[in-house]
């Protein structure tokens, strides 16, 4: 190493940040966690030998694209930093598939839970509501845009979405989607007829999968499909889009809805540009079709906004949450307009849509702590903050490389940097790599696009600013040997 060169990024240089900004990881060892044992053994060989998927992953990946792939154990969190059985602490980068906004183990969370369970852990969903399920419902009215204020929920954010497919064709008698390219909706197989971000999702069961979708290409202007520059474009994916609802024969004259996620997510962390949004609603109303905003990724605070709909003002007719709807305890819904909901029919002896869990009242009791936090403490302003140096000093990374980095952009605490060669090539291999060698120095990351070609950041919201630099520190570090 050179006189100059800063030691590198390590679990233990982790460890060291984590006492200095005081998420203090001695109250875990009291309580057990973190600490070695017979039982962490046990787990983790069984990870690395006798768990099929985990193994038959690894290997499938080392095959194909050299890169080893051993899976760790997480064990527990705080704040913006997970542990996995060894001890080993990492800054979740990825806040746990952007879920947990208000960081791992959040206390107040943890005490709505506590007091929840203490009173009622599981109620009758849809037939006699709890009290706790109103006020969740209530408290969702209050912060979602316009006059959405009919939620039906569910626990996943697939379901969340077939419940609003429901919603809509309910309304509108009709039965066509159109989805965008790329886009992410989930993988239960009414979902799974919408996600259109990998066709390997789909082909193995392709024949019980819905046909009545129509996709359009999204606007992602680093590649777009009209080949349209973003300044002089006049949003020629929506004009696309536009013809298809208005020509006699597009094929498409029953469409219910159309869907889209305000920011794809899984698909590269796309960012369209301003005005789309609101062309698309406009357009949807004009046409007589509902708009369905997913905003399951995007939703509470991620993109610097309660909603990311709410950056233009956009009212959906129905919008579908999840994800940090809770912070860690499987809840989602779909919240429409009462004129989209007067058509749901009254239930006679059966319900037409219901489940077990649907609007569990501990899900509730901790969503209705989750959303105090977002707006008492103000996170979307801080995410929009926090998102903003994160992004120009990525972009200044990226001006060295411009050989492999193609693109980074974001909005909030929602990133993409996509590793291409200059003329759009996608480098996965680099993007796996990246997440491959931060992982080794202690930092969790994960790739999104259609090639996996994306290094996605969606940290907690309340991840401290050392953590950011220190994820910068190490990320300048790898791309500059790649
Ligand atoms: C935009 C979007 N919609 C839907 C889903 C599916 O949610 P779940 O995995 O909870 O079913 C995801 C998951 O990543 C998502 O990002």
């Amino acid at each position: 190493m050179s006189m100059n060169m800063k030691p590198q990024m390590t679990h233990d240089a982790v460890t060291a940040l984590i006492r200095e900004i005081g998420e203090n990881r001695q109250s875990y060892e009291a309580s057990g966690y973190g600490a070695a044992t017979p039982e962490t053994a046990m787990v983790t060989a069984l990870a690395e030998n006798e768990c099929a998927g985990l193994t038959a992953r690894r290997a499938r990946f080392e095959g194909e694209i050299g890169i080893e792939r051993d899976p760790i154990v997480f064990s527990h969190g705080k704040g913006a930093f997970i542990w996995d059985v060894e001890g080993r602490p990492y800054i979740d980068m990825g806040a746990c598939f952007a879920v947990a906004a208000y960081g791992h183990a959040n206390e107040e969370l943890v005490d709505a839970l506590t007091a929840q369970a203490q009173k009622l852990m599981h109620g009758m969903g849809d037939v006699y509501p709890t009290d706790t399920k109103i006020l969740c419902l209530k408290k969702l009215a209050e912060l979602a845009p316009g006059n959405l204020n009919q939620a039906l929920m569910s626990q996943s954010g697939a379901e969340a979405i077939e419940t609003a497919v429901k919603m809509a064709q309910m309304a509108t008698k009709r039965h066509r989607l159109i989805a965008f390219e790329s886009c992410y909706h989930g993988l239960s197989f009414g979902a799974l007829s919408l996600t259109g971000h990998s066709d390997a999702f789909k082909a193995p069961f392709r024949q019980r999968i819905c046909a009545d979708t129509t996709y359009v290409p999204y606007a992602n202007c680093v590649r777009c499909a009209f080949g349209c520059k973003p300044e002089t474009c006049g949003f020629a994916c929506l004009k696309h889009l536009e013809r298809l609802l208005k020509a006699p024969s597009s094929g498409c004259g029953d469409v219910a809805a159309v869907i889209a996620e305000p920011i794809q997510g899984r698909g590269g962390d796309v960012v369209p540009p301003a005005g789309w949004l609101k062309t698309l609603r406009d357009i949807c109303t004009e046409n007589g079709v509902l708009l369905i905003l997913d905003e399951i990724y995007t939703g509470f605070g991620r993109t610097g906004a309660l909603f990311a709909c709410d950056h233009e003002g956009v009212v959906p007719d129905i919008l579908c949450l999840g994800k940090a709807m809770t912070g860690g305890f499987p809840l989602s819904a779909a919240i429409a307009t009462p004129e989209v909901l007067k058509h749901w029919p009254l239930n006679t002896t059966e319900a037409i849509h219901t489940s077990t869990f649907l609007g569990n009242p501990m899900g509730c009791a901790v969503a209705i702590r989750a959303m105090e936090i977002l707006v008492r403490d103000d996170l979307p302003a801080r995410a929009a903050e926090m998102g903003r140096a994160l992004l120009q000093a990525l972009r200044q990374i990226a001006q060295k490389r411009p050989d492999i980095i193609f693109d980074v952009r974001g909005k909030g605490l929602m990133i993409g940097i996509e590793f291409a060669d200059p003329d759009g090539s996608p480098r996965t291999d680099l993007a796996l790599k990246v997440v491959d060698r931060m992982r080794d120095r202690g930092i969790i990351l994960l790739p999104s696009g259609p090639w996996s070609q994306v290094v996605s950041l969606s940290p907690p919201l309340v991840t401290p600013k050392p953590c950011l630099d220190a994820f910068l520190e190490a990320f300048e570090d790898i791309v500059a040997a790649l």
